[in-house]
């Protein structure tokens, strides 16, 4: 039925009725608090927000999203003081799976895959076994068109996908392995992962973060790390689809990009970064592709203004990335 009331509707209907879709679903989640914060340096909205705390953690329990706009936050120093003021436990981004750089403290950029590219909806760092609670975004510079980060409530999202996925994935969990090189090969090297050249230190930092790992004989490292793909919120118990398989397989770029990969390498399991099942099976592009479009119906888009910060309730709240023209710099903080 649904379909066929689409079919009727004139195109600018149907496209009026697409972006009160998107405005519906953007008022549930994201809260925008301006007028508070406006014209606020790092030091006076940190102490705002000292003071708004239990505010903004009802904010973030009932909606899960919410954009302080109108700050006069410039640098990753005076965004990270913000960060501290409600997240004191901000933590490294050591062993993550995408390129970032270190700008300080505990402060990174956001991921730096090429622009051109797309970054479908995740939860942060979910192939850990105790992802982020909480993940925060500062504006630096605006992109001259696009780079907007796309946002989506991954609550109940499996109750919606086709149940053969969903119940193998319940089932097995996901397992996430990264190829590194050594500092000469394709793709991060271990080095830049773990912030770190001593391979016993990362050794104790992989035994912690509970991964299986293989130095290779080309001096690289293989990472593999089994997480669950759905979990209960830790405040309300509601299911959350967690999984990151679509970010970490390459189909989600495309049949042509995938098929190129898969020439270069000579298999999945030597990429530079891919997602199986947990028991090891290969999850097929075809169920990538499909998961890759339901993630995307999802998406709800703001557009950045310099200054404005993004903090969400990352057990919930995926986040993504448009591609873009320009030299944006969004910052990203984790607790
Ligand atoms: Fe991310």
């Amino acid at each position: 039925m649904g379909r066929i009331g689409t079919q009727r509707l004139a195109p600018q209907s149907r496209i009026a009725s697409r972006q009160s879709g998107n405005d519906r679903m953007k008022s549930a989640l994201l809260k925008v608090i301006d007028t508070d914060v406006s014209g606020m340096a790092a030091g006076d909205f940190s102490s705002w927000l000292g003071d708004n705390k239990r505010h903004v953690e009802k904010i973030l329990l009932e909606q899960g999203a919410v954009l302080f706009r109108g700050t006069e936050i410039r640098s990753h120093e005076g965004f990270e003081q913000v960060c501290r003021s409600m997240s004191p436990d901000l933590r490294r981004y050591v062993g993550g799976g995408s390129p970032r750089s270190h700008l300080g403290g505990n402060i990174y950029t956001s991921t730096e895959y090429s622009a051109r590219v797309p970054i479908p909806l995740h939860c942060e760092a979910t192939y850990f076994p105790n992802p982020p609670d909480r993940i925060w975004f500062y504006c630096h510079r605006t992109a001259e068109s696009g780079g907007e980060t796309p946002i989506g409530n991954m609550a109940r999202f499996a109750e919606v996908l086709d149940t053969r996925i969903v119940d193998r994935f319940r089932e097995e969990g996901v397992l996430y392995v990264m190829n590194l090189s050594g500092g000469d090969g394709f793709g991060k090297s271990w080095m830049q992962v773990y912030e770190c050249a001593d391979q016993n230190k990362i050794e104790a930092t992989l035994i912690s973060q509970g991964a299986g790992f293989t130095w290779t004989d080309d001096g690289g490292l293989r990472v593999e790390l089994r997480a669950p793909a759905i979990a209960p919120h830790p405040e309300t118990g509601v299911e959350v689809w967690l999984s990151q398989a679509v970010n970490w397989h390459p189909a989600h770029l495309g049949p042509g990009h995938y098929e190129r990969l898969l020439k270069l390498y000579g298999g999945e399991s030597q990429f530079p970064k891919i997602a199986f099942y947990g028991d090891g099976a290969p999850i097929g592009a075809d169920d990538i592709t499909y998961l890759t479009g339901m993630q995307a119906a999802r998406e709800v888009v703001f557009t950045w203004r310099q200054g404005d910060i993004l903090l969400l309730d990352n057990s919930r709240i995926a986040h993504g990335r448009r591609p873009f023209i320009g030299d944006r710099a969004i910052y990203v903080g984790m607790a």
